[in-house]
């Protein structure tokens, strides 16, 4: 079995996944969203400091599984430095204590593998939307050491998008459910956003842009919430949808697949879906407890990292706080 540590932002989480068939065996996550809801976005230290609780308590609750271990898997890349080294340091000592080899996991990498866990269907290659607060990429993905960009964001990610939007309405963090669920009530075709990078044939993302026009949109109609969060969410998903075609246009995918905490968003799925039926391919997404951060995706890509021998010794596992693909 391998122990796999989750603790690249806001999430302390632990899971325990056998290597054999690589079933989840044990799962837990202790989320900090309310700690960091008051101040509008994570704080990089009250994270660390509320890792350094949580994450001793739930390795507590997996000790019957330790003398299975046959490595402990974590993330070391990308997030918040501080945050981290909380897991990458409790990952060090495991390996000693119980005498393991360490696995150093890419964080992204493990959203891609939230795909597989539990599912025996999900085969490589696939065309996958990666959403998460700090990331918006589209990938070729065939296999774990090949990850072709074909696009990425400029500035703000999708995630981010939702977050800086909520925050300035006034909602607390993080912003995508609660932008979501005010969407639901509004109007999208209220406020006339404009489609970011709309006539640039690059293949690219940029959402600071919007976020500008909402901005202008609140100090306008303040009191028009739930039509701004509608027509916001519509445009920002259509820059997605936009792009994607550009892309589908000239190279054809039999599977698609959404992972990351944004790929959780109803509308989004929904959209993709359409385009799914469009250009003919099956659509995969993660289970809704797998799409934001947790340490079963990091668990499951580990198995791969495990079967491929990408330990790392005590010396060398790095943290790299900005790697991407
Ligand atoms: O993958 P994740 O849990 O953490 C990172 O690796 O960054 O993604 C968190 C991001 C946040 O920006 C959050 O607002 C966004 O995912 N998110 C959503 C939704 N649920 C979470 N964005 C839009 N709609 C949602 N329903
Ligand atoms: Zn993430």
């Amino acid at each position: 079995m391998i122990l796999s540590i989750e603790s690249s932002c806001d999430d302390s989480s632990i899971a325990i996944t056998r290597i054999s068939d690589s079933k989840l065996l044990f799962h837990k996550k202790i989320s900090q969203e309310i700690d960091h809801s008051k101040y509008g976005g994570v704080v990089p230290e009250l994270a660390a400091r509320l890792h350094a609780i949580a994450l001793p308590n739930i390795l507590e609750e997996c000790k019957e599984y330790f003398k299975d271990l046959k490595a402990v898997a974590v993330t070391n890349e990308p997030g918040l430095s501080v945050t981290l080294v909380e897991g990458v340091c409790m990952a060090k000592a495991l390996s000693i204590s119980l005498d393991i080899p360490l696995l150093p996991i890419n964080h992204l990498k493990g959203h891609i593998y939230s795909l597989f866990i539990d599912n025996p269907e999900t085969t490589f290659p696939m065309l996958v939307l990666l959403v998460s607060g700090g990331h918006t990429q589209l990938l070729h993905v065939e296999d774990y050491d090949n990850i072709e960009v074909l696009a990425t964001t400029l500035d703000d990610s999708f995630g981010e998008s939702f977050d800086k939007v909520a925050k300035m309405l006034g909602f607390g963090y993080p912003g995508g459910p609660v932008v979501e669920q005010s969407a639901l009530k509004g109007d999208e075709r209220k406020f006339d956003f404009t489609v970011p990078l709309l006539r640039t044939p690059k293949l690219a993302f940029s959402y600071s842009g919007l976020k500008n026009q909402v901005r202008l949109a609140i100090q306008d109609a303040p009191k028009s919430k739930d039509d701004i969060c509608a027509s916001f969410q519509f445009i920002a998903t259509k820059h997605l949808t936009h792009k994607l075609k550009k892309v589908l246009q000239n190279r054809s995918f039999e599977n698609f697949a959404i992972v990351g905490g944004a790929s959780a968003n109803k509308y989004l799925r929904g959209e993709i879906d359409k385009l799914c039926k469009i250009y003919n391919m099956s659509l995969h997404v993660a289970d809704m407890q797998f799409c934001s951060d947790n340490a079963a995706m990091i668990g499951r890509c580990a198995i791969e990292a495990y079967k491929l021998k990408r330990f790392a010794s005590l010396n060398d596992i790095n943290i790299n706080p900005r790697t991407s693909f």
